[in-house]
């Protein structure tokens, strides 16, 4: 930008002094280095902060109150500024101007309001500038997001002001420089959110099914927060709600381009929950006509019904990206083309997209028949949704997992008839599990890496807050509970004992079976470490591994609970005669096979990328 001379500057002179917290400025006033506003509730703050290169600053908006800065607004994130002097000033013409080094102008916004303004940092985190009669809002932050989306912020477009508002990550943690993730609604066809990394869709939400995105359905409104996505003529965005409002809690892309929710609780910044869980997540792993799953036994994708892999090699080689071709061509409009529903999934990617109103379920089908080039269709409320072309990106969920939309397929006659005799079959597959020990490995694991960290903290009351504020991942067990489901830990239902410490069987009152890990005392553990891990733990989610659901902590007490694994542990097998026998070769080679693929989630397939160095039977 070029140089500006400012005759209005030379009326300024009140500066504001940092023992006078306001949350106001006006054209008479101007904010220098050191300086700051404090909204009027004291929750955000704004001012001038260094970042990576200590003799680079930017103006920014943070948390006022909390002692971890957590930069969530940088107005000049494409232009530090190095020279000592930055000041913010407001100029006569309704504009924000930031120079430094003299009067060059470093940043400044570019309303053409001739109206003298005022500039306000609100508790909302939003920072508006307002034409000082009529109180009319000329420009505010919120329209002009960096990497942090907060409550009631608008993330989308805003058609009659032209307005995209999206989020762009960092460039790197200590660097606020635009990175390369963006996140924002796309709009043609039918409108959802994208993370693209350049110009590549890297993660997208899937449909909007009127609760949540059909791709995050563990995202939905509950006591915390509530989602709301808007689909007008003239705007459409998502925004969500903090129930409790003195919960602070921020949806952000890191310069990773993850996407995740931190709240504030005891004294930590914590992951509440991400969006990319797992390779499933990574726009097109499965190619066209691919659907994934990580629970799949073959690996994680498989092709649709009534399709097969294009290349059969690199599917064996676990490299799916080629996609899916249909096995018998479409009949089009001589008939004898029918569909089959695939239940619960993430909806195909929907660019291309064609959205029919108010049709119902039957026009719907009805409008894709008619269709030579149609392929699928979707209900969404009043909306048909019909897909030619390819199908990208359809995720199936965790089995027990509710939402998701209902895909009906089109395919010939004769793929329509296999698909219906080979799910009539049911064929019967024996699941190969790791046994216990495994996850055991895995906890340890992390046991070391925090322990490293050695990050020691004050346990005890804050654990409350704590797991309330993390229930919905991962339930907390009574220790009471417990102690009847194991007969108060009694010999005859001990199971093993591991390096951790015993195992016991138990019986929840539900019926459910369980596998309890009682760890030993004297782990050495502090209770934020647990709590991490087990966090950790929980978000792994394989047919391989043993599932964790939940744990207990009583006092000096720990404890995890797993599912339990009726045929024990692989040891008993291979070091027990009898055992040993009933282990043919084709089951061996089963087990090894499902510990590789146990092992491939980890390594590749989580969103984790876990190494364990320590593994056993
Ligand atoms: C800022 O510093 C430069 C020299 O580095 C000086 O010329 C200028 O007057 C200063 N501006 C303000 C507003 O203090
Ligand atoms: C400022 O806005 C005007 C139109 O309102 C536009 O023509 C101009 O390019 C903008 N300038 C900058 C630096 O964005
Ligand atoms: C993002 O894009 C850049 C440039 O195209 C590429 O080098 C990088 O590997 C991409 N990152 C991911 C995670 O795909
Ligand atoms: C809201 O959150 C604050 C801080 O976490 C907590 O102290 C307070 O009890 C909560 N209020 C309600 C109504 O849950
Ligand atoms: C949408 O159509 C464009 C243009 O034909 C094509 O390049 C793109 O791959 C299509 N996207 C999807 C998801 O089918």
């Amino acid at each position: 930008m070029g140089i500006f001379f400012l005759p209005v500057l030379l009326l300024s002179s009140t500066l504001i002094l940092p023992s006078a917290p306001t949350d106001t400025i006006t054209p008479s006033q101007t904010l220098a280095a050191g300086q700051s506003l404090i909204s009027a509730q004291g929750t955000f703050e704004l001012g001038f902060f260094n970042a990576a290169a200590p003799s680079s600053s930017y103006l920014g908006i943070w948390y006022h109150k909390i002692p971890i800065r957590k930069i969530v607004w940088v107005a000049n994130c494409k232009s530090p500024i190095t020279a000592q002097n930055a000041t913010l000033f407001l100029t006569t013409n309704g504009n924000i101007l930031i120079t430094a080094g003299g009067i060059r102008t470093v940043w400044s916004t570019n309303t053409s309001s001739t109206k003298i303004p005022s500039l306000k940092l609100l508790d909302s985190g939003n920072l508006v500038l307002t034409d000082g009669g009529s109180n009319a809002i000329i420009w505010e932050s919120f329209s002009d997001p960096s990497d942090t989306f907060l409550p009631e912020m608008e993330l989308g477009l805003d058609l009659r002001r032209h307005l995209e508002r999206k989020l762009t990550s960092w460039k790197s943690p200590d660097d606020p420089s635009p990175g390369g993730y963006t996140y924002g609604v796309r709009r043609t066809g039918s409108p959802e959110l994208v993370l693209k990394n350049g110009s590549n869709i890297e993660f997208r939400t899937g449909l909007w099914t009127g609760v949540s995105w059909s791709g995050i359905p563990q995202m939905i409104s509950d006591a915390h927060f509530i989602y709301t996505f808007v689909v007008q003529p003239d705007q459409i965005f998502y925004k969500y709600e903090s129930i409790n409002k003195s919960v602070m809690s921020f949806i952000t892309v890191d310069p990773s381009g993850h996407i995740q929710r931190l709240v504030w609780l005891d004294g930590q910044w914590r992951q509440y929950c991400t969006l990319q869980l797992n390779n499933c997540d990574r726009y097109g792993t499965c190619g066209e006509f691919g659907i994934c799953n990580v629970y799949y036994s073959e690996g994680v994708c498989k092709c649709l019904q009534g399709f097969e892999p294009r290349t059969m090699v690199d599917w064996t080689l676990m490299d799916y990206s080629g996609g899916c071709k249909r096995r018998t061509a479409l009949a089009c409009s001589g008939g004898g083309d029918g569909f089959v529903k695939v239940s619960g999934v993430k909806s195909p990617d929907t660019e291309n997209v064609t959205v029919a109103a108010g049709v119902g379920l039957e026009g719907c089908r009805a409008l894709c028949l008619g269709k030579c080039s149609c392929v699928a269709y979707v209900m969404v409320g009043e909306n048909c949704l019909w897909w030619t072309g390819k199908l990208m990106d359809i995720k199936e969920f965790a089995q027990g997992t509710q939402g998701g939309v209902d895909l009906y397929l089109r395919l010939a006659a004769a793929d329509l008839d296999s698909a219906e005799s080979a799910s009539s079959m049911r064929k019967h597959i024996v699941a190969v599990v790791i046994p216990l020990g495994l996850a055991f490995i895995i906890f340890s694991c992390f046991g070391i890496y925090t322990l490293r960290k050695k990050r020691k903290q004050g346990v005890g009351h804050g654990y409350v807050k704590d797991s309330r504020g993390n229930e919905m991942e991962l339930p907390v067990f009574d220790m009471s509970a417990i102690e009847i489901a194991t007969n108060n830990f009694s010999d005859e239902n001990k199971l093993g004992q591991g390096g951790f410490g015993p195992v016991y069987k138990g019986h929840l009152e539900d019926g459910q079976e369980i596998a309890v890990k009682r760890l030993s005392r004297n782990s050495g553990q502090g209770l934020d470490e647990f709590m991490n891990e087990v966090r950790l733990i929980s978000k792994l989610q394989h047919r391989n591994l043993v599932r964790l659901l939940g744990c207990c902590i009583h006092g000096e007490e720990r404890l995890l609970i797993y599912e339990y694994m009726p045929n024990k542990s692989l040891d008993s097998f291979i070091f027990d005669k009898a055992g040993r026998c009933q282990l043919s070769w084709q089951k061996r080679f089963d087990i090894i096979l499902g510990i590789a693929r146990g092992l491939v989630y980890l390594h590749q397939d989580s969103r984790l990328k876990i190494i364990h160095r320590d593994l056993k039977g």
